[in-house]
């Protein structure tokens, strides 16, 4: 990967962003890949694309996803554990959306393990639920290439288009109304969160406002990037 200054650093990171729905976690992410190389690895959008094939897995995923729970473990360690094993992971990856319980967060320290890496840092996201209900109802997304909207947030600097590929497609997913989402920002408390202390534990916490402007979150963890990839 490289840092924000465009020096090549040699040791890959596995940074994982913890946040409830609405955090920030895509949006950011998807700036890290474009200022560090890295290859956002997101499990939600994996399994909205089994859905989407219809696969097995996303046939099992489909109505826990529509009522905001999470997904087995079994099944997103599979869908995950295929892409981590392809070549363009090697420069790095940031993980948004896994680990969600403490049985993936295992999971995941085998998997690097059997490659030799570890997780570089786990980055909490500090939000306030309520803001994240309203972030969450009010997203969209370009059809053509994912990059996410808001209402009132972020809009295309041209009414209808996308900023990044001009498309003109624009979707909101199923799950993003506000009772779904209650139930969402539940499952995270009750099952994601803890992983905060686990990561503090093992002293790879970071923590961030991500109350902050779009922007200004950008700016921070561009900084803390930076500094967790070159320890
Ligand atoms: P997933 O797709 O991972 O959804 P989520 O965690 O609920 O997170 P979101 O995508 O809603 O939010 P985000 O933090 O990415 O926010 P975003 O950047 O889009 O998971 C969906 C479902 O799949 C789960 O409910 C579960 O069923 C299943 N699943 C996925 N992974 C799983 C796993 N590992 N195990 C089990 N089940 C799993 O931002 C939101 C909006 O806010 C956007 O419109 C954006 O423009 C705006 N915004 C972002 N930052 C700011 C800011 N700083 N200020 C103002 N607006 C902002």
């Amino acid at each position: 990967m490289s840092d924000l200054a465009g020096n090549v650093t040699t040791k890959p990171a596995v940074l994982i962003l913890l946040g409830p729905p609405g955090a920030g976690k895509g949006t950011q992410a998807r700036k890290l890949e474009d200022q560090f190389g890295l290859v956002q690895l997101s499990t939600g959008d994996m399994l909205r694309e089994a859905v989407a094939n219809g696969t097995p897995a996303g046939l099992a995923a489909k109505s826990v996803m529509e009522a905001g729970g999470l997904v087995s473990d079994e099944i997103v360690l599979a869908i995950l554990r295929d892409r981590l094993s392809a070549p363009d992971t090697k420069a790095g990856v940031i993980l948004d959306g896994f680990p969600r319980t403490a049985g993936q967060a295992e999971a995941l320290d085998s998997l690097l393990a059997y490659s030799g890496q570890n997780v570089t840092a786990a980055i909490a996201m500090e939000v306030d639920d309520e803001a994240m209900i309203a972030r969450v109802a009010g997203r969209y997304t370009c059809a053509g290439c994912g990059e996410g909207y808001h209402d009132d947030f972020k809009q295309p600097a041209a009414a209808g288009a996308c900023d990044k590929c001009g498309g003109t497609e624009f979707k909101r997913r199923a799950d993003d109304n506000a009772e779904t989402a209650r139930n969402r920002l539940q499952a995270y408390h009750a099952q994601t969160a803890p992983l905060i202390a686990h990561y503090k534990a093992l002293g790879k916490l970071e923590a961030i406002d991500a109350m902050a402007s779009i922007d200004e979150v950008a700016l921070g963890l561009g900084t803390i990037v930076t500094r967790v990839s070159s320890q």
